[in-house]
């Protein structure tokens, strides 16, 4: 068993309170030591991510950290010197899943004392879940929160020179860390690019534990987001998506409340190719969005607007601060101004207190808007959110039952969609190879659908017009367009 080091640990209590504090901006490159180099240099890392974009950009910053001190990534466990995990805590399923991978983490460990090994992310700050992971996985080289991914090297170090086991997790973060030089190679794709515009959230839906998590909201400053759009411009990357919890809530914390919009277009006007943004809040946009969406062609037509439920009763009980009209308000606006728009959502169904009737409203709010994919999720109480003291009082099987009425709903509505593009042409941005079929090249329309065209690996990294000539529910099947 090793030594402990419990720098700081995780409190919801903290992560709660939303001091108006000062932020400060670190600009700052961090630099390796001659003795992380010289341990390091040569050996293979793996790094597994669960959860959203967020964490995927994060652990971008730790392989760019790991790169700089001229390690290899290696795809799985086997061969690796160093293991490292990047948690999900959004529903319980992402906690469990995590807990037998540490059990095979560990049967490598026993094969090869030396092997390091790490866990960070969004569950390591949730008390329980960290508190389990210290009794039950005492080998673990290194524990860290989301607002500690800067201490990386500080807290690598040193584990390795006490030989204990480090545990750091700050609450309230309120700095931003800009300046950080990024070795070529540290983001997973050499096209495509997630730039956080916004870290955490303030919003507090009930069944929702991000923002205690990611702690309170703060907005990256224009300028540095504009300068590394830039910079992805200029080592050739054809598209970025702009990331935070809520995208159109950008700048709030700066006084700012249409900042979103004249970033989105100073996004629009440094040239890159394709811009998304995800994840907005309906009740924070305002039309302005649309007509920059509108109006700037390398704005992808695309927008995912999470609803999570068509009730209104059920809406007040999540916390969410928009009613059923209201939303379909914001949708008519948007399609008034893109009639192309590629419209998708996430649901919660089952929520403690749901109704059948709450439930049809779900249904129909559904047909209402439209949607051409959703993703669906039944209810998961989170530790110390207000949902997970309600009373969830529905039946597992009529919680199932929801659940697969509401994926046939939308999977006949993503089916019909999908169905209108075959015979058009649709401008394609190559990503890989197929995985089911190596003749095949797969990439995404300006709308966000995924689309095989046979083809070779040339293709990977160039838009091309494409023809669509099939389709399925989830994806089209289209020939390249002379
Ligand atoms: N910030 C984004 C997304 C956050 S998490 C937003 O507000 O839209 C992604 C999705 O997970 C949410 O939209 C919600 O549908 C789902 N989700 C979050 N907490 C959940 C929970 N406790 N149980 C089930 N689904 C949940
Ligand atoms: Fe969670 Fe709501 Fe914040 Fe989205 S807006 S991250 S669902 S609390
Ligand atoms: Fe999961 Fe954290 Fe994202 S909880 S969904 S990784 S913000």
């Amino acid at each position: 068993m090793k030594k402990k080091n419990l720098i700081s640990l995780p409190s919801f209590r903290e992560e709660a309170r939303r001091d108006p504090e000062h932020l400060i901006i670190q600009e700052n490159d961090i630099v390796p030591t001659t003795f992380l180099v010289s341990y390091w240099q040569g050996k293979f890392f793996c790094i597994k991510t669960y959860g959203c974009q967020a964490n995927i950009r994060d652990s971008e910053k730790i392989r760019n950290f790991l790169f700089r001190l001229g390690m290899r990534e290696c795809p799985d466990f086997s061969g690796a010197d160093m293991i490292l995990f990047n948690t999900c805590a959004i529903r319980e399923n992402a906690a469990n899943h995590l807990f037998g991978e540490l059990g095979r983490a560990k049967r490598e460990r026993d094969k090869n004392k030396d092997l390091y090994i790490g866990v960070f992310g969004c569950l390591m700050q949730e008390e329980k879940a960290l508190n389990r992971l210290l009794e039950q996985f005492s080998f673990i080289n290194l524990v860290f929160g989301t607002n500690n991914l800067y201490s990386f090297y500080e807290l690598l170090e040193k584990s390795l020179r006490n030989d204990e086991m480090e545990v750091a997790i700050y609450s309230q973060p309120s700095y931003l860390q800009e300046g950080i030089v990024e070795k070529e190679g540290s983001r997973y794709s050499k096209y495509t690019a997630y730039v956080d515009i916004t870290y955490g959230c303030d919003k507090f839906c009930t069944y929702c534990i991000v923002p205690y998590t990611r702690g309170k909201e703060r907005s990256r400053r224009m300028e540095d987001i504009i300068a590394e759009v830039n910079c992805l411009k200029e080592k050739g990357y054809k598209q970025v998506t702009l990331l935070g919890q809520n995208v159109d809530s950008y700048g709030k914390d700066f006084g700012d409340s249409y900042a979103f919009a004249t970033l989105l277009e100073n996004v629009a006007k440094t040239g890159i190719e394709r811009i998304r943004f995800t994840t907005p809040y309906p009740s924070d946009f305002n039309t302005k969005v649309f007509d920059v969406m509108a109006k700037y062609k390398n704005v992808m037509p695309a927008l995912h607007l999470p609803i999570q439920s068509g009730s209104n009763r059920i809406l007040k009980l999540m916390n969410r601060r928009y009613t059923r009209e209201e939303y379909l308000n914001i949708v008519r606006e948007l399609k008034e101004r893109l009639p192309d728009v590629y419209l998708t959502t996430d649901i919660i169904v089952a929520f403690p207190h749901e109704t059948e009737e709450d439930f049809l409203e779900t249904l129909s709010i559904c047909e209402e808007c439209s949607y051409d994919g959703a993703f669906t999720f039944i209810f998961s109480p989170r530790p110390m959110t207000p949902a997970s003291k309600m009373k969830d009082d529905i039946p597992l099987e009529v919680k199932q039952d929801r659940f697969n009425r509401l994926k046939d709903l939308i999977d006949s509505l993503t089916e019909k969609r999908a169905k209108t593009f075959v015979g058009t042409i649709q401008k394609v941005l190559f990503e890989e190879v197929s995985k089911r079929d190596k003749n095949m090249i797969s990439g995404y329309d300006e709308h966000g659908k995924l689309v095989h065209v046979k083809g070779d690996s040339s293709l990977i990294g160039q838009i091309k017009e494409v023809k669509i000539v099939e389709s399925h529910t989830y994806s089209l099947i289209g020939e390249l367009y002379e």
